[in-house]
């Protein structure tokens, strides 16, 4: 028999300090105006001194747990989007895995930037699809602030701090329908971070340090059009129409960038998730984040059809299709 996986239960977690629009006024050339014109973005979290990426993960991690009625015990394997991990290894997930009590199962991180919790969510579900696991922890966790040049605006603007988390339980029926990833290296120097252990943490650009680089108007187009592609792609894969979707829970970046994809879907924007507004660009903790607030809110059911979709650096690019 058919062996699928479904969403047990969500959790997330955000730092409780806040920077406002106005706030970035006062270090930055830059208005509210601007911001939330141009992206949407009112206001994001930041984590404070200390407080890392695994503290966000584990937070997330127990409030997923907890919604699905799972004991760390009894997991199969932890599974963890994030491009701005506590330390170079172990990696987050291990540290995550003991501070829960699931030691002994699986556990790795997944480094696919934006795109992270997606790449998770799709190697989760193919793990209990082929068998060789029932219950796993699927977290996207990021400290993108901690990485972000506060004196270029091109950047410090767009990003926050969160993680979100779901719990799949193997089942009989289908919850999770399709995953479909994409990524193509070709477009490295649109969106990087030129850091790296291997190049000897020198940056490759003079002055480069320790941040987010960006060509904000290019990935803007990029981003668009890969969505535009992953959403049809997940529709025809499962013979399913535009309309037939209840929600679109996509990947918080920018508001033009949501309205372009749902405009492209049909979809007003009531059938939309946004918590761009109060989260900003949490990279790999954006949709499973959103996820949460919509499922906690109500206004994801149990049974409804959800278009989750992500895009990031790498590029790279993704769709999940699931049955609530
Ligand atoms: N405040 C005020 N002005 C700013 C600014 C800020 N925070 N950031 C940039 N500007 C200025 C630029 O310097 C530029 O000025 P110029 O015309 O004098 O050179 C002007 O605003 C327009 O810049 P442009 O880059 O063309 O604006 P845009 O409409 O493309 O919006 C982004 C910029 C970054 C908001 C938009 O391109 C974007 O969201 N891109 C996608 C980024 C993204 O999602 N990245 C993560 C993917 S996972």
């Amino acid at each position: 028999m058919a062996v699928f996986s479904r969403i047990a239960g969500t959790g997330s977690a955000l730092p409780a300090k806040v920077l406002t629009n106005k706030d970035l006024e006062q270090f930055v050339e830059t208005s509210d105006e601007w911001i939330a014109s141009r992206t949407g973005i009112r206001q994001r979290h930041v984590a404070s001194e200390g407080e890392t990426t695994a503290d966000l993960a584990e937070r997330a991690a127990r409030a997923a747990l907890a919604a699905a009625g799972v004991e760390p015990s009894e997991l199969d394997m932890i599974v963890l989007g994030t491009t701005t991990p506590d330390l170079i290894f172990p990696s987050t997930a291990c540290l995550v895995q003991h501070r829960l009590g699931a030691n002994g199962c699986a556990a790795f991180d997944v480094n696919a930037a934006c795109s992270g919790f997606l790449y998770a969510l799709s190697v989760g579900d193919s793990f209990i699809r082929a068998g060789n696991a029932r219950t796993v922890l699927v977290i996207g966790a990021e400290t993108l602030t901690r990485m972000l040049d506060w004196s270029d605006r091109n950047t410090c603007v767009l990003f926050g701090d969160g993680a979100g988390a779901v719990v799949l339980k193997a089942d009989a029926e289908a919850g999770i329908l399709s995953t479909h990833l994409h990524a193509d290296g070709g477009k490295k120097e649109l969106l990087y971070n030129p850091v790296g252990v291997s190049v000897g943490f020198k940056p490759e650009e003079k002055n480069a340090g320790v941040r987010v680089l960006m060509t904000g108007n290019e990935v803007f187009k990029h981003a668009v059009k890969a969505l535009d592609s992953v959403v049809d792609e997940t529709l025809a894969a499962n013979g399913l129409d535009k309309s037939d979707l209840d929600w679109l829970i996509p990947h918080q970046a920018n508001l033009r960038i949501i309205e372009a994809t749902a405009k492209r879907l049909e979809m007003s924007m009531d059938r939309v998730i946004v918590t761009v507004d109060k989260h900003g660009n949490t990279s790999a903790g954006s949709v499973p984040l959103a996820l949460d607030e919509a499922v906690r809110s109500g206004k994801v059911q149990r049974g409804q059809l959800l278009l989750l979709e992500a895009f990031g650096g790498g590029f790279t690019w993704g769709s999940a299709l699931i049955r609530y």
